[in-house]
């Protein structure tokens, strides 16, 4: 009897721990928080595993900060909530910086809870999800504080490649505080209510006199379109977790799983014939390539990574006969379809992690060229396009290509092309395979002919039509193996399937290396 008391008193105290732990930074700071439109550090996670699943670390965990009277405010946890649970039955790491409890700013302490799940997301080979909602560096334990981050930063690194990393930022995020999502694999923002910069808009008023607000400067919408920092902007915290839930459902585990594959009740053989009506008959009109890819994918549904940022190239995620692919598209819409230097990053840093991952690669090529431009040339288009080159030519995963349209010189190789080491090269019968367009091809090797002839306006068009019929079609690169198949586009999902289905035991190696220099 005596020892069920002194049990039940221990038990109690366990009790009451755990309500002040849970109580955050308080009713008052929680309030504010909530004014603020921002779910807790506690109900984002539980809107992002599975009901019942997670299962919280380090709960009780504190700081020994004792500068600034700091031994006085030791909150419970201080100030993230680290812990696992499933994503649709899969083993996630998640940590969660809560705002309340001291700006959710960042202690040496706080950083030993994170590095610990990632330490253990990284042996387990789980997938790591940072919720970030913090004022920086505990500014009162200084220099302790940015080791902390350094730590971060490191198992970023020595994560990325191994385990999916993916980060939220739903409140402020600034200073070097930035560089551990952007190490990431991908960032989730929230619309009016997140940031990320390196310096906010008082420095920037003083350096440079520029005036800004936040929102202007590292909102979601910011990142999302003009900088590329960001691949989702949610509307707010509860899209955010869904649309995490909803990626990782695209992701192994880890580098040593392969892609997955749910139960698929689309027909592998459904003919696309609505293809052929949305690649209009004149080459120069443009047409949306989503609703291409919307056509051919598994349900027609397509999981678009950075939307809004690059419109000029489409990447992203669907399914084919269930198996998770990654898909990379110009897009004829926008600058008609022309690979510039946000497109190239876009994409090869997409190809990239998808070949991390054993994701396969399937790309759908409608492309005039590079964008000319003085802007274009001296930001660096030719060490931009090259990582393109690089991450298509060094990826193992099996890669198929369809050429729909245009295919024009540098551009048609850096797309995935054959000689890409790409498996597989699909080729509508409406595909313009050449080195260039028939007017720019013209102008230049028949100028004189031109010049010279009495109707130079009628010698040119009768040349760009020669030359049109003998290059401008898929039948030069079938006759010299470039292209495997020249198909009808409604065969489109069916061809995809067989390919992807013959290349799933693909082994590729590249030769033994420390590792390559990507021209970043
Ligand atoms: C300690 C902090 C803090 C921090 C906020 N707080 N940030 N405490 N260190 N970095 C505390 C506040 O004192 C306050 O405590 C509570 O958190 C809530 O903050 P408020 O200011 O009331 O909230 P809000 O008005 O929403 O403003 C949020 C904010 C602001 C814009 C983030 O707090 C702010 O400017 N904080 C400092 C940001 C900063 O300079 N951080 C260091 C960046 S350098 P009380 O008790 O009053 O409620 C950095 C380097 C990383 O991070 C380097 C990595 C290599």
């Amino acid at each position: 009897m005596e020892q069920n008391t002194q049990i039940s008193n221990k038990v109690k105290r366990l009790d009451l721990l755990n309500d002040l732990a849970l109580q955050g930074g308080g009713a008052d700071k929680l309030k504010k928080h909530k004014a603020s439109g921002r779910l807790t550090a506690r109900e984002r996670i539980e809107i992002l595993v599975d009901p019942g699943s997670f299962v919280e670390t380090d709960r009780f965990v504190t700081h020994r900060c004792t500068e600034f009277e700091m031994q006085k405010n030791k909150p419970l946890g201080d100030g993230v909530i680290t812990g696992y649970g499933r994503i649709n039955g899969k083993l996630i790491f998640v940590y969660s910086q809560d705002f309340t409890v001291i700006g959710g700013s960042m202690s040496k302490t706080q950083a030993n809870k994170i590095c610990k799940i990632m330490d253990l997301a990284l042996k387990n080979g789980a997938p790591i999800i940072g919720i970030n909602d913090s004022g920086g560096a505990r500014i009162q334990e200084g220099i302790e504080s940015l080791a902390g981050y350094a730590e971060l930063f490191t198992r970023n690194v020595m994560a990325s490649g191994a385990v999916p990393q993916i980060t939220a930022i739903m409140g402020p995020c600034a200073g070097g505080a930035v560089y551990s999502p952007s190490l990431t694999d991908f960032v989730f923002m929230v619309k009016n209510s997140s940031y990320m910069f390196v310096t906010g808009p008082e420095v920037i008023k003083t350096v440079t006199h520029e005036d800004v607000t936040k929102e202007d400067l590292g909102g979601a919408s910011a990142h999302a379109q003009k900088s590329g920092v960001a691949h989702f902007a949610c509307e707010d915290d509860k899209q955010t977790m869904l649309y995490i839930r909803e990626l990782l459902n695209f992701l192994p585990s880890n580098n040593l799983d392969d892609a997955p594959i749910l139960p698929n009740h689309d027909p592998i053989d459904r003919p696309v014939p609505k293809i052929e009506s949305i690649i209009p008959d004149n080459p120069k009109k443009p047409y949306n390539m989503l609703e291409v890819i919307q056509e051919v994918v598994d349900e027609h549904y397509f999981l678009e990574v950075h939307k809004a940022w690059a419109a000029n190239i489409i990447v992203g995620f669907a399914r084919l006969n269930g198996r998770a692919v990654g898909l990379v598209a110009n897009q004829p819409q926008v600058l008609a379809g022309c690979l510039d230097i946000d497109a190239s990053r876009k994409a090869a840093r997409f190809i990239r992690f998808c070949d991390s991952f054993n994701i396969p690669i399937v790309t759908f090529v409608d492309v005039p060229g590079f964008l000319p431009g003085t802007d274009q040339e001296w930001k660096g288009i030719i060490t931009h396009g090259a990582k393109m080159i690089y991450a298509y030519a060094e990826a193992s995963v099996p890669k198929v290509t369809v050429i729909t349209r245009k295919a024009y010189g540098g551009a048609y190789i850096v797309m995935g092309s054959k000689l890409l080491r790409s498996d597989v090269n699909l080729a509508y019968p409406t595909a313009e395979i050449a080195v260039m367009g028939a007017e720019g091809a013209v102008n230049i090797i028949f100028r004189e002919q031109i010049n010279k002839a009495s109707d130079p306006q009628q010698e040119r068009a009768k040349l760009i039509q020669e030359y049109e019929n003998k290059f401008s079609n898929p039948y030069v690169s079938a006759e010299l193996g470039l292209s495997d198949e020249v198909i009808e586009p409604a065969m489109t999902r069916k061809r995809l399937i067989e390919s992807l289905e013959m290349l799933k035991n693909k082994r590729d190696i590249m030769p033994p290396k420390k590792h390559g220099n990507i021209p970043l």
